[in-house]
């Protein structure tokens, strides 16, 4: 049993990278990766990743199960939840911790919902992450000007009593470029600033050596998804034209699987 709580996670390792799982391949190469890299790491459930497998039961049980067989500590987390119904499913079934994404709307508001999410889910033993600064990219458009103001930032964890923030420092999600500017400073100012762990949220865009300097500045949490997609799907492209008579998915699965769990295992040694 290796399934851990996420802020147990948090507080053995300096930063923890978080990946998100798509498929069920993803979490047996998310987990293998971490277990030739000997680090703990979260596997992570979007909302919309629920949304694709028709509810958050099957994708998130797997998830859940794939933990507790691990060789590492493993923690499972719901990512960018808009929907309070589907926080309190993931707090069901037993996920570790949950993001509440309420960044688009204003900040009042989000702040008062975050609050009670905050308040239900702990209560359960769940970490709760929130996010001020709306960080781009998650409708599809760049928006990598936004973010986060500090004292603001201070006051919306002292007001919600949330574990985590998710701050804009510059990064954007969906990028498929390693080419990200991020503020360290800001960065920094944000760290000395704010009492719970900071997330990096659309890291992918973020370059290696931009991923360590933003650890070093003081990011805690580190979500990367579209990155090891497409470290996924390059593989199964290759396969598929190197023999185009393939029909067993477990042909071009199977390897797919490996070059993520390579670029994993390479991204938390990376961190570490
Ligand atoms: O919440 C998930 C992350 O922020 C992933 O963003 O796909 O740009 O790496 P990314
Ligand atoms: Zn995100």
């Amino acid at each position: 049993m290796t399934l851990v709580s996420t802020a147990a996670l948090l507080d053995a390792q300096r930063a923890v990278l978080a990946f998100n799982v798509v498929q069920l391949e993803h979490g047996e190469a998310i987990l293998r990766g971490a277990e030739l890299a000997g680090r703990g790491v979260i596997l992570q459930v979007s909302e919309n990743a629920a949304k694709y497998h028709g509810g958050l039961a099957p994708i998130g049980l797997a998830s859940l199960e794939l933990a507790r067989e691990a060789g590492t500590a493993t923690a499972v987390h719901l990512d960018h939840a808009e929907d309070e119904t589907l926080v309190e499913e993931a707090v069901r079934l037993g996920f570790t911790s949950v993001m509440f994404d309420a960044a688009t709307l204003p900040d009042e508001e989000n702040r008062e919902r975050t609050a009670v999410v905050a308040r239900t889910a702990q209560a359960q033993g769940v970490w709760v992450e929130a996010e001020l600064g709306a960080i781009g990219g998650k409708g599809g458009a760049h928006t990598p000007g936004v973010r986060t103001d500090p004292g603001e930032a201070v006051a919306f964890v002292a007001g919600t009593g949330v574990d985590g923030l998710a701050v804009a420092v510059g990064s954007s999600h969906a990028m498929t470029s390693r080419s990200a500017t991020l503020d360290f400073g800001l960065i920094r100012e944000l760290a000395a600033a704010v009492p719970v762990p900071l997330v990096l949220h659309g890291s992918s865009g973020v370059s290696d050596e931009d991923l360590v300097r933003a650890v070093d500045a003081g990011m805690r949490k580190i979500n990367i998804s579209t990155h090891i997609n497409g470290v996924f799907t390059r593989a199964v492209r290759e396969r598929l034209d190197a023999d185009p008579s393939l029909v067993d998915p477990r042909k071009y699965l199977g390897p797919a699987r490996d070059a993520v769990a390579a670029e994993v295992a390479r991204l938390l040694t990376l961190v570490a």
